[in-house]
């Protein structure tokens, strides 16, 4: 049993094996004190401002690992985990990303955005 296991939510490698589109927004304790519900609920109007309330859905997890960077939310499929979340920023995460297709690099965790921008240099000397 791991040390957040007493928390509500599904774990976001549940997400991940089920699929589908979806925001995964951290409902542990650091989180949900930094502002979790807050980016859920700009998250979600945000959705339905872009029209995809219907298609993507917002989950509340468990812990994400992230805790000293939260509000942590993690954008499936393809597991973007993006950090220090504000209503605002929450919100460009679901029009550029979400509908777009244009993740924001200086939202996403380090190690992610780092894999990211290696990956997206490598395509563009390919
Ligand atoms: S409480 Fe959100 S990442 Fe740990």
């Amino acid at each position: 049993m791991g040390k957040h296991d007493h928390e509500n939510g599904v774990k976001v490698e549940e997400l991940m094996r089920r699929g589908g589109p979806c925001l995964a927004v951290c409902g542990g304790k650091h989180c949900t004190r930094a502002g979790a519900k807050q980016v859920l609920r700009a998250a979600q109007a945000a959705l339905d401002e872009a029209g995809l309330g219907e298609t993507v859905s917002v989950i509340l997890t468990k812990c994400q690992d992230y805790c000293d960077d939260g509000p942590a939310m993690t954008v499936l499929p393809g597991a973007y985990p993006y950090v220090e979340l504000d209503r605002e920023s929450a919100r460009q995460v679901v029009l550029d990303h979400v509908r777009d297709g244009q993740p924001v690099l200086e939202r996403l965790h380090k190690r992610a955005r780092r894999k990211l921008e290696r990956r997206l240099a490598r395509a563009e000397r390919e």
